[in-house]
């Protein structure tokens, strides 16, 4: 084959396209990127923030000693608990660590710091590791602060004895390592930083996603929802909250680190605000509390790049920072589905553009790639004039195959699409593969305006999703074979995307998943009646089914109509009709009252991964009897409720091309050719880039099967391409490659 890059034909500027997505899920801030090695540090786990946790988990008496916490006398009155410890002689209290315990590199000390008082001024050991210390306390709170620097630390804990015996009342205590990210007090885990350092991400997209819009919709609540204003001062200062994902959340890295973050790494801060509800619970605000949540928005653009005779901007310089951050992106919303949102986006972006009109503002398209509520998501955002749609999906491999051309559809005028959060349900090469080829697209496309893969981090022990980019426990770390992806993408993008065309590609492999052959009925967490059950015009009997019973009821042929009456008896969700089926792991379902009882969705199952096709609002109500007819014609999957069209999709063919290809300029006169070739077969393509020679590679290559473990975590990782720029080039089997070419004289 051949690629003919033509580098004076600029398809578009890439701009921020390619960034990260940060969230406080599976403990990646506490436990994680927030390098803080007390767990419980300031006494204020609670019940509300998961059933079992107290104020005095992650601590233990250590010897004869009681331990009480209370708010009295509290030196800080927005974090108040205080932990009262009276104990024998020699005795005192532990912290036991995040996950398996305590870790400190040989050689790196660590800095405690105790807001605390005693009576009498009773002295204190310290102990960590092998290392000891004293603190002698007075009889009001003041921070106290000692370095300890043991010889190595695996799964330790830090132990707080009296030694003459006495009691002392601790309001916070912090344990920093000395070697966090640019030696900061509130410091970040250098090891995590670095490897998003190496990235050159263009954006970093936070505080999340679900987290952003699950919780009470009073902000200052425990479980309110994320309140970024409660994430600034002093770190003993700020209260600790309910995260959603079952956790306590500390906001020791709040709104002021992330945006300290992203002046680190050099990229543009994407903050997500709620947009003044939360769907998960249908709870909306409005009147005065919709308000304050607009303002919230105001006063984050102060926070962010006001002067600091702004109040926003003065507490930004009290941090440390008088000087503005910056702020270009804001998105509001995550995953919203709802009319309220809208109509409370519109009032949002009013008051924005009011205020900062250069702001570019991005909405919301939900959680799914199509549908009823994404197309709303897009009309609102388009009527709103925002800059930028939000897409979320999740989906196997043959999805992002069968979709590569998804945002060459895309119209070129209106909001770009800022592909927020996505990923391929996997770690192995194969689903590398797979965001590589589709990320080659992505580039090529003038729709796309920003893109990040999803979630970043995932602590090992604290795992509440996957597939993740990151995975750490409390000293090691792997970085994916989707992390080298998403690295070579962002640290290879020009300036300016420039034309390519590949000659004698050859003829793809194309795989079209079967839709006929065996049909099942499932009870998805209900009791169901299924009456007048017809297959292509074939009676069967009338059966129920218990919450999760499933019962096949025959076979079809590629193009058939089964049409039935269900009945909920009683239940949560609804039912799934699966099709095509082969086996557990590879089929095709229409799912009725899926999620809260509130979808309906046509979803293909292709190896045990599911991918959401389309999913358009329906939910089911007890005893009513709803006419269910499903369709399949050619490759048209259709769904019927009481005669009404309510899901209709088609199947697209699973087409894995010979090659992938994108190239870009930089100024500096690099050309960037990347290429991913996701066959089992090498790929041969002479190189013609008029103007350009090549200067250097890299690849990253290995069999579809294989992935990275914190155990192993180089099985797969770029290497230097071997060529000197003769000749034609070697695309190897399952490889993604980035070819660098110098501008000529
Ligand atoms: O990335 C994990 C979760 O997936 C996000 O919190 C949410 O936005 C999405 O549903």
């Amino acid at each position: 084959m051949r690629i003919n890059v033509h580098p004076s034909s600029i398809i578009r500027p890439t701009e921020d396209l390619f960034g990260l997505f940060f969230e406080d899920l599976n403990h990646a801030a506490d436990g994680g990127l927030y390098a803080e090695l007390l767990i419980n540090r300031d006494f204020s786990f609670d019940p509300v923030d998961r059933q079992g946790y107290h104020s005095l988990m992650g601590w233990a008496p250590l010897g004869q000693a009681d331990m009480r916490v209370d708010t009295e006398d509290t030196p800080c009155p927005g974090n108040p608990n205080v932990l009262h410890v009276r104990a024998a002689k020699h005795a005192g209290i532990i912290n036991l660590g995040f996950g398996a315990g305590i870790c400190l590199k040989k050689g790196v000390e660590a800095r405690l710091t105790l807001l605390a008082r005693g009576k009498d001024a009773p002295c204190l050991k310290v102990k960590l590791g092998d290392a000891e210390g004293e603190i002698r306390l007075t009889d009001t709170f003041e921070k106290h602060t000692l370095c300890l620097k043991p010889s190595g630390l695996e799964n330790g804990r830090l132990e707080i004895m009296l030694p003459s015996g006495g009691s002392f009342d601790l309001a916070f205590a912090s344990l920093m390592p000395g070697d966090t990210w640019k030696g900061r007090e509130n410091g970040l885990r250098k090891d995590l930083v670095e490897a998003l350092y190496e990235m050159h991400p263009r954006f970093l997209r936070f505080p999340g996603g679900c987290l952003t819009h699950d919780g009470q919709l009073d902000p200052y609540a425990r479980d309110g929802i994320y309140n970024w204003k409660l994430t600034t001062g002093p770190v003993e200062n700020r209260p600790g909250r309910r995260n959603n994902w079952g956790y306590h959340q500390s906001m020791g890295l709040g709104f002021y680190e992330y945006f300290l973050l992203c002046e680190d790494l050099g990229c543009e801060p994407l903050p997500v605000l709620n947009g003044g509800l939360d769907p998960h619970h249908l709870r909306f605000a409005e009147g005065e509390l919709l308000d304050r949540y607009i303002q919230d928005a105001l006063d984050l653009i102060d926070f962010a790049r006001g002067g600091t005779d702004t109040e926003w901007g003065r507490v930004r310089a009290e941090m440390g920072h008088p000087k503005p951050f910056g702020l270009t992106y804001l998105a509001i919303g995550n995953e919203e589905i709802h009319e309220q949102f809208h109509e409370h986006m519109a009032k949002f972006a009013e008051a924005i553009r009011k205020k900062a009109p250069d702001i570019r503002l991005i909405g919301s398209a939900g959680p799914v790639c199509a549908g009823g509520p994404f197309d709303m998501g897009w009309a609102y955002a388009r009527k709103q004039g925002l800059e930028l749609v939000d897409e979320h999906y999740y989906q196997a491999p043959e999805w992002f195959y069968a979709n590569m051309d998804r945002y060459s559809r895309y119209p070129a005028e209106g909001p770009k699409v800022f592909l927020g959060e996505y990923a391929s349900w996997g770690n192995t090469m194969g689903n590398a593969l797979a965001e590589a080829a589709f990320m080659t697209e992505m580039e090529k496309t003038q729709s796309v305006g920003l893109a990040c893969y999803a979630p970043l981090f995932c602590h090992v022990r604290y795992t509440n999703w996957q597939p993740d980019m990151i995975y750490f426990d409390e000293k090691r770390m792997c970085k994916t074979v989707n992390y080298h992806v998403q690295r070579m993408f962002m640290r290879n993008l020009g300036d300016a995307e420039v034309a390519l065309d590949i000659g004698d590609k050859g003829k793809a492999e194309e795989t079209v998943l079967p839709l006929g052959g065996r049909i099942q009925i499932l009870a998805d967490d209900t009791e169901m009646e299924i009456r007048d059950l017809t297959l292509d015009g074939k009676k069967t009997e009338d059966f129920s089914l218990m919450p999760e019973e499933s019962r096949e009821i025959g076979k079809a042929e590629n193009d058939f109509t089964l049409s039935c009456t269900v009945v909920r008896k009683s239940g949560k969700k609804g039912l799934r009709i699966r099709f095509g089926y082969m086996d557990s792991k590879n089929f095709c379902q229409w799912t009725l009252g899926g999620w809260q009882n509130s979808d309906n969705a046509f979803e293909m199952v292709t190896g045990g991964r599911n991918s959401c096709l389309i999913q358009n609002n329906f939910s089911l109500e007890d005893q009513v009897a709803y006419r269910l007819c499903l369709k399949v014609v050619g490759r048209r999957l259709m769904g019927y409720v009481d005669d009404v069209l309510v899901c209709d999709i088609p199947v697209l063919p699973v087409i894995r091309e010979n090659l992938y290809a994108a190239a870009s300029v930089a100024q500096d006169g690099t050309l960037y050719l990347k290429a991913v070739n996701v066959l089992e077969r090498a790929a041969e393509a002479e190189i013609s880039i008029p103007g350009y020679r090549f200067s250097e590679g890299e690849v990253l290559e290995g069999p579809e099967d294989a992935e990275n473990s914190l155990d192993h975590p180089e099985c797969v990782v770029p290497h230097p391409a071997a060529w000197d720029g003769q000749g034609a080039y070697t695309f190897a089997p399952h490889s993604v490659t980035v070819l660098r070419f110098a501008k000529n004289g």
